[in-house]
């Protein structure tokens, strides 16, 4: 059942490729626009939203933080991203213009169950996107974008994760069509990009073995930092939380740019540091994550970069190097988050944990 993997995380990292491609399936009409079946929610309702506030919680909340990047990118639409644990309880501005998009794997998180019920009550349209059928989320949702995963054992999401991230490029393009901010060949432009993203996933697991024999220089270490800039900032995030729930390390992601702000006193001799180096050539981006990394190798961090293939400005300051496919930054997440799943999965076998039963937690969180 584990397709001879010792654990069902393993398994799921592996199961990527085919869950991003499931996941983009049978998305694109006959006439090229794109169609998404259980939207429900009618073109018209869709061209009313003036807002958009995406809640959920751990993992899925990541993914969130990375539709806000797309959706404000492709749409000009103004997204907040909230936890839907601190949603209800800060009396939210929500009108019927206000599109409530939920996040759920499972689709029975209380938080955020509680979060759309409240919602609903306001009036606002709400949208679940969930790899769960039938759940609650999605039936007490007005549409759905169903990701299609398949059943996620291990208790850490990874396959869940990665899916969600289509479900939300999807979601942002399909507004973009339907409110014209994108023309038609711009947005199957992103869709041919996404249709390639299995095969780079493919390529970022064939080297498994590479992170492996990082994780395992790194199981003596207390602590490890994530940094990210832009859509790489959830993947800092993403790395570290994997981190903390597996391996029971002391993990934290920060914004590259937030590091002068306090964190980088953190920093000494020896600490382990990944870095999510963001493609090349858009706006300062690289270079300015490039100067963040120079800085906190100066102090003594051990730099471990994942850049995009022939980033040459990146090997001076960077202790190791693996490489990532070359893709755009908004869809980078989809093959930079891999090597931090696998890196948390084997540090995790390493210490001798049960990665797929972490302790304290439960894969849905019923419980408010
Ligand atoms: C992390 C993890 C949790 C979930 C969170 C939300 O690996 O699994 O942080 O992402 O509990 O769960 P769902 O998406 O089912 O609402």
């Amino acid at each position: 059942e584990k397709d001879g993997h010792d654990w069902f995380m393993r398994k799921e990292i592996f199961e990527q490729p085919r869950a991003v491609a499931d996941s983009l399936l049978g998305r694109r009409g006959a006439d090229g626009q794109l169609q998404l079946d259980e939207m429900r929610l009618s073109d018209q309702d869709l061209r009313d939203v003036d807002k958009i506030i995406i809640i959920a919680a751990g993992t899925s909340f990541y993914a969130g933080m990375v539709a806000k990047y797309a959706i404000e990118h492709w749409c000009r639409i103004p997204v907040e991203v909230e936890l839907a644990s601190e949603f209800r309880y800060r009396d939210p501005i929500l009108t019927s213009d206000t599109l409530v998009v939920a996040i759920s794997q499972s689709g029975e998180t209380a938080d955020t169950l509680q979060a759309i019920r409240h919602a609903r009550v306001q009036r606002s349209k709400v949208l679940a996107i969930c790899n769960t059928n039938g759940s609650t989320i999605p039936r007490e949702s007005d549409g759905v974008i169903y990701t299609h995963a398949g059943p996620e054992i291990g208790v850490a999401s990874t396959k869940g994760f990665l899916t969600q991230l289509v479900a939300c490029y999807l979601l942002a393009l399909y507004l973009a069509q339907i409110k014209g901010t994108r023309y038609g060949d711009e947005i199957s432009q992103v869709m041919d990009q996404l249709e390639q993203m299995p095969a780079h996933i493919e390529t970022v697991l064939s080297k498994s073995e590479e992170v492996y024999a990082l994780a395992r220089d790194h199981v003596g270490s207390r602590s490890v930092l994530f940094l990210g800039r832009h859509a790489g900032y959830p993947v800092a995030l993403e790395g570290a939380l994997k981190l903390k729930e597996i391996a029971y390390l002391h993990a934290e992601g920060f914004a590259a740019g937030e590091l002068k702000h306090g964190p980088i006193a953190l920093v000494e001799e020896g600490l382990p540091i990944l870095c999510v180096v963001p493609p090349r050539g858009r706006d300062q981006l690289h270079d300015k994550m490039i100067s963040g990394i120079q800085e906190v190798r100066a102090r003594g961090a051990r730099t471990l970069c994942l850049a995009e293939e022939g980033d040459t400005a990146i090997e001076p300051y960077a202790d190791v190097l693996f490489t990532l496919p070359q893709v755009p930054v908004l869809l980078q997440p989809l093959v930079a988050v891999v090597p931090l799943q696998l890196f948390a999965c084997e540090l995790a076998t390493q210490l001798g944990h049960d990665v797929d039963q972490p302790r304290n937690l439960a894969k849905s969180v019923t419980v408010e």
